[in-house]
Parts: structure tokens; C-alpha cells; sequence
């Protein structure tokens, strides 16, 4: 494991939780995960982002979002910019994550434009990738991990790729209870790795933050923790409960020990 790569332990809410359930979310989960050396986000509706940051704050957890607008500002009924979602006290963004890409149609060309606004405005872009079952059958899922990965990261300095963080999503494996084998993850981030490492260099892809999400729970957490290029997890459904997302940063302590 490497030692430039920090743990990073996100969870993403979803469309889940008011402003009066986060901030009653975060004042539970702060003592709980407070000796924690992990970097723990969470990345929670926008009505909540506000709420959300300033419960947080002088803590160490992160807030964020779960997407933004491609664009600067403009008559876009209904979208958020970057700068709205950064004044809100956003620090990071998930970004083309595999429900904006089936249910609202994200391209990778507009994930890769998402990917520059939120770093142009100083937001940390989490890019979601990952293949469907269909895909895997095929025989197709490491071809669709290096397209997505490239073409996300398209026309991106070797500064600003350094700032993104990767999560590996498997689409078969999201809200399904049927997490990928840490074996099987750990063979598709290492193809990540390698794949990132051909087109920006192995230093840049040896400190790249990739994280793994589908079907994470507190009892599967620390067997994939524990592969060598899984350097996080990003937890949909085990975020919503204090009691599961502690367990599951608590248990990350133990699976990264470093020698
Ligand atoms: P899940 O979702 O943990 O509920 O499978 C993960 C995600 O979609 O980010």
C-alpha cells in the first residue's frame, strides 16, 4: 500500500435525509469517527449542503455534492453551478456517478466538462466509473473503465488529474446487495491503476485515491480495504444509518496498516 494515498471513506446519500435529519446525522456521527485517520466525506443533497458544512465544520469530515452544472451560470432552470455548491461549503463533487449516466443521461462528454468546472472552481471531482452486468458479460468491463477513464480525464493537466479521486462502481454491484469480491475489485482497480499509469506516468497513477462502491456494508468494508489498490470506499445505502457508516470508517483503521 502506498503511503501517499490517503483512505477515503465517502458517503453518498442519494436522494435521502432533510436538513433536520443531516444535522442530526452529523452531530451523532462526529464523536463516533472523531480518532478516525481516514478522510471521511459525505456527499449529501443540495438542500442539505449548507446545513451540512456548517455541522461539520472544525470536524474531520468533508462535505460535498453529488452532482453539479457542466456550465458557469445561465438561464438553466433547475441546474446548480459550481460556485454554488463552493459557497455552500462544498468541498467536493461526485461526478458522473452510474444513476446521472443511466437516468440522466451523462455522456462522458459532459462528465469530462463537469470534471474541468468543478476543478476549475476548486472542487474536488470524485469520477464515478464502472461497467454494467451486461458489460461484464461480454467481457467488455475493463474496455469500459479504460473509455470512461479516459475520456473523463481528457484534456485535464497532469496538476489537475493529481486533485481527482476515482471510484470504481461496478453497476451490477450498486443497490444490490452483490458487492464485487474483493478479488474481483481489486483486479479492476488494479486495471485502473495500470491503465492510468500508461497514459499520465506511474507516479501520477501511483497517487491517485481509487475507491471502490457497490453494495459496501460494515461486513464486507474491511476485506476490500485491505486490497492493495482499494484506497476507499464509496457507500450509498450503509451511509444512511450513523450506526453502519461509523462502523464502516472505524473498520478501515485496521485494514490499512501500513508497513
Ligand atoms: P450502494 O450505492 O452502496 O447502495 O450500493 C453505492 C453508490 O451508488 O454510490
Amino acid at each position: 500500500m502506498d503511503e501517499k494515498r490517503p483512505v477515503v471513506i465517502t458517503g453518498n446519500w442519494k436522494m435521502h435525509k432533510t436538513v433536520k435529519e443531516t444535522v442530526e446525522y452529523i452531530r451523532l456521527l462526529v464523536p463516533l469517527v472523531s480518532e478516525s485517520s481516514a478522510k471521511i466525506l459525505l456527499a449529501v443533497p443540495y438542500t442539505c449542503l449548507a446545513f451540512a458544512a456548517q455541522a461539520a465544520e472544525g470536524t474531520n469530515i468533508q462535505i460535498g455534492a453529488q452532482n453539479l452544472c457542466e456550465r458557469e451560470e445561465g438561464a438553466l432552470t433547475g441546474e446548480i453551478s459550481a460556485l454554488m455548491l463552493k459557497e455552500a461549503g462544498a468541498q467536493f463533487v461526485l461526478i458522473g456517478h452510474s444513476e446521472r449516466r443511466q437516468f440522466f443521461h451523462e455522456t462522458d462528454q459532459i462528465v469530462n466538462k463537469k470534471i474541468k468546472r468543478a476543478l476549475k472552481e476548486g472542487l474536488i471531482p470524485t469520477l464515478c466509473i464502472g461497467e454494467s452486468a451486461a458489460e461484464r458479460e461480454a467481457g467488455r468491463a475493463q474496455a469500459i473503465l479504460a473509455h470512461q477513464l479516459a475520456q473523463g480525464l481528457e484534456g485535464l493537466s497532469e496538476a489537475h488529474v493529481l486533485k481527482v479521486m476515482i471510484a470504481y462502481e461496478p453497476v451490477w454491484a450498486i443497490g444490490s446487495s452483490q458487492a464485487a469480491t474483493p478479488e474481483v475489485a481489486e483486479e479492476m482497480q488494479l486495471f485502473c491503476r495500470q491503465n492510468l499509469a500508461q497514459k499520465w506516468g506511474y507516479q501520477i497513477a501511483d497517487r491517485l485515491v481509487i475507491q471502490y462502491g457497490g453494495s459496501v456494508k460494515s461486513e464486507n468494508a474491511k476485506s476490500l480495504l485491505e486490497q492493495p489498490d482499494i484506497d476507499g470506499l464509496l457507500i450509498g445505502n450503509a451511509s444512511l444509518s450513523v450506526e453502519s457508516f461509523s462502523k464502516i470508517v472505524n473498520s478501515s483503521q485496521n485494514a490499512k496498516i501500513r508497513i
